[in-house]
């Protein structure tokens, strides 16, 4: 009897943790890094966000996640990421920065850029964004602008 309560609490207190396993090892994960995205603050990160963001949204099995690693401070033009995508739910884990160009002359201008949209997600089913990472608007350099001159994320 003991030794049958003994395997009940083996199982009951393994299961949980089983499943969380099996569930993590199912989630494709896209590192943007893996991508060609520099994260130094500096350089143009736009273009492998873009490219990893194709991956995610047509990523078919389990959860996409798309961590931004720490300690990194990805430089972003007007991105957009754009569905509808495959999975039914995605998340990002942002876990480093993502900074906006420090000036009107660094900021690109999108082809159909209504105001300053930075980052902009659109038609996305269930987009969880989770992790300690900033997102960082520079807000010294614009403030000289008026609020429909600075980008915004929506
Ligand atoms: C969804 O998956 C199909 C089949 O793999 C693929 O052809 C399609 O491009 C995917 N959709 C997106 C938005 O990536
Ligand atoms: C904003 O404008 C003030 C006054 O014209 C100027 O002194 C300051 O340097 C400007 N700040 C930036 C970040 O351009």
């Amino acid at each position: 009897m003991k030794g049958l309560f003994a395997v009940l609490l083996m199982f009951l207190v393994a299961s949980p943790c089983l499943s969380i396993r099996i569930i993590s090892d199912a989630n494709p994960n896209f590192n943007v890094v893996d991508y060609g995205a520099r994260g130094d603050g500096q350089s143009d990160d736009s273009a492998a966000f873009v490219k990893v963001w194709e991956d995610v949204c047509r990523a078919t099995e389990g959860t996409p996640t798309l961590p931004i690693p720490q300690g990194k401070r990805f430089l972003l033009q007007p991105v957009e990421f754009k569905g509808a995508c495959n999975s039914t739910s995605i998340i990002v884990e942002l876990q480093g920065d993502l900074v906006v160009p420090n000036s009107m002359e660094a900021w690109k201008w999108a082809d159909n850029d209504k105001g300053k949209r930075w980052i902009r997600f659109s038609r996305i089913n269930g987009l969880f964004v989770n992790g300690g990472g900033q997102i960082d608007g520079q807000g010294a350099a614009w403030w000289n602008y008026s609020n429909s001159q600075r980008p915004v994320v929506c």
